[in-house]
């Protein structure tokens, strides 16, 4: 058997869609863009939505809307490398912070020794499809006055009590890059309730053209074209049954993987609906039979691949240890050693997933 971390793949719709663009020569920002914006919104139960050119441009977007140079932003330090990058291209600072050791998500108590005068907002990674406790995060927020960001690349499809995670206040930000729960090519979108920061990031989009060579803000080009638009409009369709299949998937690994020594499985955020963009574990080397890399080796001569996300924290980036100095974060550098990703996604099968589990216990048990 071979076992792929991840599928993707367009439906024969989702082809023909982009094909429809192709062939009516609408090769740019056009209706589908605005129709899909329009059907995002109302899926994930927001008012306002914008395409853009991808998950990162996205980041850039929202942070442009509501932060000054100077101002101090907190961050996960186990995520992907553009939730702090993007707050440099308007001169804000990534303050980054620790991960929680259960749920890899931003640790608020560590979050919370970090806040100084300069502190302005909170960027929140719901990681691997994980929503974070968004009422408690809010809660903090106000707290502390600060701006919310929700970095939500990894996370299309996920609830938190009941409600899309795009519902909820502060600016959300997605990617449809391949490999994601959403996949349109390059591709990205922010979603917001306000209608002030939605008409200022919709002009940033565009140069900050307010009219006909007319410039009224500084921008750039970050515009979707029609053709991801009509994929990701297709694509929204079978968004649902995309995240059941991989829920599904994940309850066989989660029960099958159960009390296999030194191996834990992210833990699920109360009252998240968790959408498993990856299935994470982590191996204890002083407990499992293997170590991580070890591990990873024999599944691979198992026909089953996985993937590492992160090899290392954003604080042991050599761009930002030059730019900020060292600092230890403990959680996170245990993880970057002893995390590893198996195979969950819209693609395979439950019986795939009962052939992971069989695996993994003839390898660790
Ligand atoms: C957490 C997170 N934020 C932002 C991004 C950036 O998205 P994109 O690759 O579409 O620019 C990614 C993509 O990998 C991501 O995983």
């Amino acid at each position: 058997m071979n076992i792929n971390i991840a599928e993707i793949k367009l439906t024969k719709e989702e082809i023909n869609a982009a094909i429809g663009v192709l062939e009516s020569g609408g090769l740019r920002q056009g209706p589908h863009c605005a129709a899909f914006e329009k059907e995002f919104a109302e899926y994930v139960g927001t008012s306002y939505c914008l395409t853009n050119a991808n998950g990162s441009a996205a980041l850039h977007m929202a942070y442009e809307a509501i932060l000054e140079p100077g101002d101090e932003v907190l961050v996960p330090s186990f995520t992907f490398i553009a939730t702090a990058s993007m707050l440099e291209f308007v001169g804000a600072k990534p303050i980054i912070c620790d991960v929680d050791p259960d749920t890899f998500l931003l640790d608020l108590d560590s979050a919370a020794q970090k806040i100084t005068a300069k502190t302005k907002a909170i960027s929140f990674v719901h990681l691997f499809g994980n929503s974070g406790d968004i009422d408690q995060v809010l809660a903090f927020a106000a707290k502390h006055d600060l701006k919310v960001i929700w970095d939500s690349a990894q996370a299309h499809g996920t609830e938190y009590k009941g409600k899309d995670i795009g519902a909820y206040d502060g600016l959300v930000c997605w990617s449809f890059y391949p490999s994601k729960n959403m996949f349109v090519g390059e591709g990205g979108m922010v979603s917001t309730k306000d209608k002030d920061l939605y008409q200022h990031m919709m002009n940033f989009r565009q140069h900050g053209a307010t009219g006909k060579y007319l410039h009224t803000q500084l921008g750039l080009n970050y515009r979707m074209t029609d053709v991801e638009a009509a994929i990701g409009r297709e694509q929204l369709k079978r968004l649902p049954t995309m995240i059941a299949t991989r829920r599904a998937n994940a309850a066989v690994l989660r029960a099958g993987l159960e009390g296999v020594p030194g191996l834990k499985v992210q833990a699920q955020t109360e009252n998240s609906s968790h959408s498993y963009h990856q299935f994470c574990i982590t191996l204890d080397p002083k407990v499992a039979k293997l170590n991580r890399d070890q591990f990873a080796e024999a599944l691979s001569e198992k026909g089953i691949s996985s993937g590492i996300h992160y090899p290392r924290g954003l604080h042991q980036q050599p761009i930002f240890m030059e730019k900020y100095g060292t600092q230890s974060l403990p959680v996170t550098e245990w993880l970057s050693e002893n995390i590893i990703a198996l195979p969950v996604h819209h693609g395979m099968t439950v019986d795939e997933a009962a052939y992971v589990v069989t695996a993994i216990k003839e390898i660790l048990l």
